[in-house]
């Protein structure tokens, strides 16, 4: 198989039985291409050049961390697996790149890993089959002082409210499946590893956050500081979504969802040095950077028109609109008919009105 820079040996892809588990055959799904490509992006936007030193801490084939050495400027990766089929196949498939020599692979469970190599790593990637929860602790608490703890969760249904229960247990958060879930989803777990990371006096700050196919990713740099640890805390709010708008008041009626992490999901300076990889496209990085800057959440056209019982506007007209009253808006890539704005909601209703009366 070919991705990116590099040619490896996988197991075939979709031969049906879904994702496995240690022990088993290797995994690899072609569909986590574009997490990788974005890997790629992000970790060229991060570094900046220099020779920072990266842990594929479960690696699986290497896909990722053998692409991290040929496409970035690290010099330095390590790549980790528990499992022995999969680490003798990344020693394959390095021997395969001519990189054997230039990276370190080792055969240990992240967790053990990262206690032996506390603070080496300005970089730790956590994808994991499921949820990140038993991996996410240690790799906030060990990764370098303003390092990088790159995280997957595919428990998607779990953080976008399909098992409420559930993401109580692993997340100690009341979800909401809504028209916002997979903004919902991604803002409880970066509140998740707001709450995890200031156990250990760290502040975490996320610098690119998105939901794609079926899972989410954040890349947070983590560093030590009580009071930004304190200040992270207090960027988690509860949140009751009603009648197509949310509020943050206590006071009011009816569930209160959450803890959502209510603070920027990207940085700026990130998203302006993404390059195109692969499948990260110019149109995916400029929603991006359209988005960001935005407050948590976004209205909904089509849950806006049925509470209205209106046709829906078409995005082109509403943005107009919304522009001419004075304000901004922002497609956002959560969803097709999902709209960012820093209009009131009573504004968007009469706009509403307008357009289609
Ligand atoms: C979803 S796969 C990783 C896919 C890979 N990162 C990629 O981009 O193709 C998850 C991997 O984590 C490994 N794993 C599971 N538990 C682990 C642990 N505690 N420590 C290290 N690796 C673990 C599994 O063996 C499996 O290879």
């Amino acid at each position: 198989m070919n991705e990116g820079e590099i040619s490896f040996l996988a197991p075939k892809p979709g031969d049906g039985k879904g994702p496995k588990k240690t022990g088993e055959d290797v995994f690899y799904n072609t569909s986590m291409k574009m997490n990788r490509d974005i890997c790629i992006s992000f970790l060229n936007s991060f570094a900046g050049g220099k020779d920072i030193r990266v842990l594929d801490g479960m690696a699986a084939t290497g896909v990722r961390g053998l692409r991290i050495f040929k496409e970035t400027s690290t010099s330095k990766v390590d790549i980790n697996d528990v499992s022995e089929q999969a680490v003798d196949l990344i020693v394959k498939n390095a021997k395969m790149n001519s990189i054997l020599d230039s990276v370190k692979i080792s055969n240990d469970s992240i967790e053990k890993h990262l206690i032996e190599n506390r603070y080496e790593y300005d970089y730790v990637d956590i994808d994991p089959f499921g949820t990140p929860v038993p991996y996410f602790s240690l790799a906030a608490r060990y990764v370098s002082h303003k390092g990088v703890v790159g995280v997957t969760a595919t428990d998607t249904s779990v953080l976008c409210g399909t098992y409420p229960k559930t993401c109580r247990r692993r997340y100690s958060a009341v979800p909401e499946n809504n028209w916002c879930r997979h903004e919902n989803g991604l803002r409880i777990l970066i509140a998740y590893c707001a709450m995890e990371a200031a156990r250990h006096d760290r502040w975490i700050r996320p610098l690119l956050s998105y939901y794609e196919g079926h899972h989410l990713r954040t890349y947070l740099q983590i560093g030590e500081g009580k009071k930004e640890a304190d200040l992270c805390l207090e960027k988690l709010e509860r949140v009751r979504f009603h009648d197509g708008k949310w509020d943050h008041n206590r006071g009011s009626q009816g569930k209160m969802s959450g803890p959502f992490w209510t603070g920027q999901l990207f940085s700026k300076d990130i998203l302006e040095d993404l390059m195109v990889v692969g499948e990260l496209d110019e149109d995916m990085i400029s929603l991006w950077i359209d988005e960001s800057g935005y407050p948590p959440f976004f209205y909904d056209t089509n849950e806006i028109s049925s509470i209205m019982k209106v046709e829906p506007p078409s995005m082109k007209v509403l943005k107009e609109k919304i522009k001419d009253r004075g304000f901004k808006s922002s497609r956002t890539h959560f969803s097709p008919t999902g709209i960012k704005t820093n209009a009131p909601f009573e504004e968007l209703e009469s706009i509403f009105l307008k357009i289609t009366s």
